[in-house]
């Protein structure tokens, strides 16, 4: 026979086991999001659209640019960057550059690729 108790053990378990399970479905789901940004597009969608202001490639680093416009391989390199920062600066417009309409999915793309010009850990 259970006790009362003993029941309502159960059942607190049970419940954990049911959040943990929905947490592993989360997990996989934002995974799937991560691994889908593809930084080979990204170069490709930087190289057409914002070489006249910036540095894109990381063998460029010589190149003449306006002076106060950062790099890819400098903005890559800012403490503490990822990809999500990245992409914010990006929806935000910032004023010599025009407004380019990208998808959320290019956006994230170029993030990514700008992300791979990382050099320091
Ligand atoms: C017309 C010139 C111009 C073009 C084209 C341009 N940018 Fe910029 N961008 C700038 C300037 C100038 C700044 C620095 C000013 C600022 O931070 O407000 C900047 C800053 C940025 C930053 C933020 C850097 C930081 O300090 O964190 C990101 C990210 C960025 N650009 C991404 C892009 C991407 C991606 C493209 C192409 C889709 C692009 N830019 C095209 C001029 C341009």
């Amino acid at each position: 026979m259970h006790s009362s108790a003993q029941l309502k053990r159960t059942i607190a378990l049970s419940l954990i086991a049911g959040a943990s399970i929905a947490g592993l479905a989360l997990s996989a789901g934002s995974l799937r999001a991560q691994v889908h940004p593809d930084a080979k597009t990204g170069k490709q969608i930087a190289e057409k659209l914002c070489v006249g202001c910036h540095i894109v490639g990381a063998e460029a680093a010589g190149a003449a640019v306006p002076a106060d416009v950062p790099s890819f391989t400098t903005i890559a390199n800012k403490p503490g960057q990822t990809a999500q920062a990245i992409a914010g600066a990006i929806v935000i417009p910032h004023p010599p550059m025009p407004q380019i309409e990208l998808t959320r999915e290019e956006i994230g793309d170029v993030a990514e690729y700008i992300l791979t010009l990382r050099t320091t850990p």
